[in-house]
């Protein structure tokens, strides 16, 4: 793998078993992604988005293909290497935030730094009140999940997922849910992240997303195609 690339996925193919019903979602997508660039794959709803997405941060696994970050690969790689890699290398931003209720903002945001290849307990404090501050939730350390608005939620989230001071953020619809205004915030927190040298991949439906980033692939008929221009 070149020096500059940091992410490369080849071949990638996924098909979902329900009872007697094979549903086909990828196949063949093969993408690869530049240290520091902000790659936006855009789809429609279930066009495998989430799917690509959590191949790609070794939330699930695909039938054929190969995953490589930095100098490690992973495709058929056993579970405890896939929570080495996780923890370590990949930032995952859930599309539905996937807070835990009953933790605080501060502990969800730390929870990431007490797996066994996270920055530890006393590394990860200070690193996500940091993060924590720097999005705007100096004052939401020790609320609730419930008690947040989806911004707030978000952004804790955010700032989970960058604890361990992965290489790559994977942000799974990272606005979906939230108001336009509400959502360009989030988007600002994630450009001024690309700028500091944060390596992103994000996968949405919204056109206005994807034109914010450095290139965009699009998920259709479960291929991926570059796409020269967005309109
Ligand atoms: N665990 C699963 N078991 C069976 N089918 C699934 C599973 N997860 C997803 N699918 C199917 O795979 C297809 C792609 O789903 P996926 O969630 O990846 O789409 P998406 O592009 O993220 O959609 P959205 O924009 O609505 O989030 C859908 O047809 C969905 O029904
Ligand atoms: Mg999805």
């Amino acid at each position: 793998m070149s020096d500059t690339i940091l992410l490369q996925a080849q071949g990638l193919a996924k098909t979902y078993h329900l009872d007697r019903v094979d549903v086909p979602v990828l196949d063949d997508c093969s993408l690869s992604v530049d240290k520091g660039e902000w790659l936006a794959i855009l789809g429609a709803s279930g066009s495998g988005k989430s799917t690509l997405l959590h191949l790609l941060g070794g939330l699930d696994t695909a039938d054929t293909g190969s995953i490589q970050i930095g100098e490690t690969s992973f495709g058929g790689a056993p579970p405890s290497v896939l929570d080495r890699i996780r923890a370590s290398r990949v930032g995952f931003v859930f599309q539905l935030y996937h807070l835990l209720p009953e933790l605080t903002v501060l502990e969800n945001a730390m929870l990431p730094a007490t797996v066994p290849s996270g920055v530890g307990a006393v590394s990860g404090r200070s690193r996500a009140i940091e993060l924590l501050e720097r999005f705007g939730l100096q004052d939401r350390l020790h609320h609730r999940p419930r008690e947040l608005s989806g911004g707030e939620r978000q952004r804790t989230a955010l700032a989970r997922a960058l604890v361990n001071d992965p290489d790559v953020l994977l942000a799974d619809e990272p606005t979906g849910n939230l108001d336009a205004k509400t959502g360009e915030a989030i988007l600002d927190v994630l450009a001024d992240l690309h700028r500091d040298g944060l390596t992103m991949v994000i996968v949405t439906h919204d056109h206005a997303i994807a034109r914010r980033a450095d290139r965009v692939l699009t998920l259709h008929g479960r291929r991926l195609q570059e796409v020269p221009e967005l309109s």
